[in-house]
């Protein structure tokens, strides 16, 4: 059972609100790689630049949408943490890309697309690392029921995360 006591369920669930969509697109970047041997979840960093261009729109936080890796047709759920990483006192603000797929590679230098659908928290910090893997692990499961409703599900065909006619 987990003592976490939030809503499974973020954003308004007859529309997709402003500013989201967000639509981020990088090359994946090495991390500081604690986030799979740590957490057991691993992520995929986006570069700075995008991170850059995300703070147009979002504040820092957690948040949930979908990706693909190299536009190919598989599009998965993810859940993204934007920000400073207090736990770990990072010094740069990162966009860092939870994917909700157990994968056997990691994919560096892949090219990654997100469609940022919505917010969940804010960033916390913790005094261990398990009270993190657990918010993490139900930030997650709020991803999944969140994603299910119309609105949400359907940007999982936006055509961003797709392969272009001209790289089929
Ligand atoms: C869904 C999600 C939520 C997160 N929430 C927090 C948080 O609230 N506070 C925090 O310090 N880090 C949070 N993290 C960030 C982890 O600390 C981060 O993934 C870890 O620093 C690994 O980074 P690295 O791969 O660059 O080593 C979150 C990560 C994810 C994927």
């Amino acid at each position: 059972m987990s003592d976490i006591d939030r809503p499974l369920l973020v954003g308004n669930d007859h529309a997709v609100e402003q500013p989201y969509p967000v639509r981020l697109r990088g090359t994946v970047m090495r991390g500081f790689g604690r986030g799979g041997k740590e957490l057991g979840i691993p992520t995929a960093n986006l570069p700075e630049d995008v991170s850059q261009y995300a703070g147009q729109f979002i504040e820092t936080g957690i948040y949930y949408g979908w990706a693909s890796i190299n536009s190919s047709e598989t599009i998965y759920p993810m859940v993204m943490s934007f920000g400073w990483n207090p736990y770990y006192k990072n010094e740069k603000r990162s966009a860092e890309v939870h994917i909700m797929h157990k994968f056997d590679e990691d994919f560096y230098e892949k090219d990654l697309r997100v469609i940022v659908a919505g917010f969940i928290r804010p960033e916390k910090n913790y005094t261990t690392l398990e009270a993190l893997i657990s918010d993490i692990n139900f930030d997650i499961q709020v991803a999944h029921s969140s994603l299910a409703r119309g609105p949400y599900a359907a940007l999982k065909e936006d055509i961003f995360l797709k392969p272009s006619p001209a790289s089929l």
